[in-house]
């Protein structure tokens, strides 16, 4: 436990270099199955996924979250996806590609040459901005302002909730943290019903005129048999009647659920990913080059870039997926077992968790030669169709794999080309550089780069 604690992804790494494909130990109490095994992970996540819930950690996430998609189960979950998952197809989110490079310029032209900054905290700032826009239509231009503090304050709450002290101190009302984490939801929650009963009233609340998330979240509509309970799927029954429901829409409360749940999960993750790109390019000037030379033949004439130049950017494409089998920003994932399991040659007992680490799979050399290297070029169209599905899986997979992966696809190659068209960035010297594997994969002392504008 205490090895876990100090140090979680060497502890693994050294369990399952000792132990193989599937490992047990013990966590305090609960026993956990770490597997390291890439059609092991499939089976869990893909093809046996009712066998397992999400576990009893996530209930603490729900004070802020209430049912959302991270943190819904069973019939609920399923409804929601089935009725969110079309809102977030490529073709869909490409309308939100102009907020994403609007944001970026507007650093672009907020840095300074010379200027040092924490490229962690421009990042979340970054990914917090795009992300309230896209959702609500609203401008938040930095952590200092209301929205952007409730989030930030939320998030970080949150976070200390997952450890036994934070669980602790979250009973006692009067401490000041609690208070303050109290009234950032509130505020929050003042703001989201706020716009829900706004559009809402208004007859024609058409996409044309609000064209962000939320619009589209209370346009959605489950046209399955199965219709949504009028408290917005807060029982978790489905109706049983078999009977041809109306199409049915979200609740308010429902609503509200998704679009904090949007927030949360749809910021901190890419603003890591881009970091820890950021650190790889200062570390690999020629590689560096090579994604300058890139940006300048496909972003002609110094233009802002696009959606439309995605597809033509392969190479910064090849930059993130490999920062991202490096530094995954979720680095590993949780399951609990319903009922006994079999896996392999072993049988799981229900009441167990399961662990799967993208980080370790990201690092197995059986899959990776030279693991710990930054090499993008490894990521050929023939290496990626011979490679495992689940030895790579940034954003895990089946039912409950990420619904948000086109558009962090989109925001990060997008950020990246409009950034680094215009600035080099140079780890300054000294600046320790550690991981903090917490629920996403940070720099623990964040990123100080020095910034260096390019001649265009
Ligand atoms: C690089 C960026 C991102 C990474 C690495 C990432 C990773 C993940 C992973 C691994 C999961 C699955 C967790 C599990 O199964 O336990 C997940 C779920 C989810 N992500 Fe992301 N994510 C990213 C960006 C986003 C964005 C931009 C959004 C929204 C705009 C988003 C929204 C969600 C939601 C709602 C879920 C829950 C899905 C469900 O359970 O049905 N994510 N993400």
């Amino acid at each position: 436990m205490r090895e876990f604690l100090h140090d979680p992804i060497k502890t693994l790494q050294s369990i399952s270099r000792k132990y193989g494909d599937i490992s047990h130990f013990k966590l305090g109490r609960q026993h956990v199955y770490l597997i390291n095994n890439p059609d092991y992970i499939e089976k869990v996540l893909v093809y046996d996924h009712r066998n397992f819930t999400k576990g009893k950690r996530l209930q603490l996430a729900k004070a802020l979250l209430g049912e959302g998609l991270v943190t819904s189960e069973g019939d609920l979950h399923n409804r929601q996806r089935r009725i969110i998952q079309p809102i977030f197809h490529s073709k869909q989110i490409a309308a939100y590609g102009k907020t994403i490079t609007d944001h970026a310029s507007t650093l672009n032209q907020k840095w300074k040459d010379g200027d040092t900054r924490d490229m962690l905290k421009e990042m979340m700032q970054l990914t917090l901005s795009i992300i309230c826009k896209s959702v609500l239509n609203y401008d938040v231009e930095s952590e200092a302002e209301e929205v952007g503090k409730a989030l930030t304050i939320c998030r970080n709450y949150s976070k200390r909730l997952q450890s036994p002290l934070g669980q602790v101190l979250n009973k006692i009302p009067i401490l000041p943290d609690v208070r303050g984490a109290k009234k950032a939801r509130e505020d929050l929650d003042k703001l989201v019903y706020g716009l829900i009963k706004e559009r809402r009233k208004r007859p024609e609340y058409d996409i044309k005129s609000y064209d962000d998330l939320l619009t589209r979240l209370l346009q959605a509509q489950d046209t399955t048999t199965e219709s949504m309970p009028k408290d917005g799927g807060k029982s978790t029954s489905t109706s049983s009647t078999g009977a041809t429901s109306p199409p049915s829409e979200m609740s308010d409360r429902q609503v509200r659920d998704e679009v904090m749940t949007i927030f949360i999960a749809g910021h901190e993750t890419t603003a890591n990913a881009l970091t820890w790109t950021f650190y790889l390019l200062s570390q690999n000037p020629n590689i560096e080059e090579r994604l300058l030379y890139e940006l300048r033949t496909v972003i002609d004439n110094n233009r802002t870039p696009t959606v439309y130049d995605i597809p033509k950017l392969k190479f910064t494409d090849k930059i993130l997926r490999e920062s991202m089998r490096l530094y995954p920003p979720v680095w590993s994932m949780g399951r609990y077992v319903d009922n006994d399991y079999t896996l392999g040659k072993y049988t799981i007992p229900g009441g167990s968790t399961i662990m799967m680490s993208q980080f370790l799979m990201h690092h197995d050399p059986r899959y990776y030669s030279e693991p710990e290297r930054f090499n993008p070029e490894r990521w050929s169209s023939e290496a990626k169709s011979i490679l495992p599905r689940f030895s790579y899986f940034p954003f895990g997979g089946g039912i409950r794999g990420c619904i948000g992966e086109s558009f962090a696809w989109m925001e990060g190659i997008l950020v990246i080309a409009t950034i680094c068209r215009q600035w080099r960035m140079r780890l300054v010297p000294g600046h320790r550089v550690e991981l903090d594997p917490a629920i996403t994969l940070r720099p623990r002392y964040g990123m100080r780069m020095k910034l260096e504008r390019r001649n265009v």
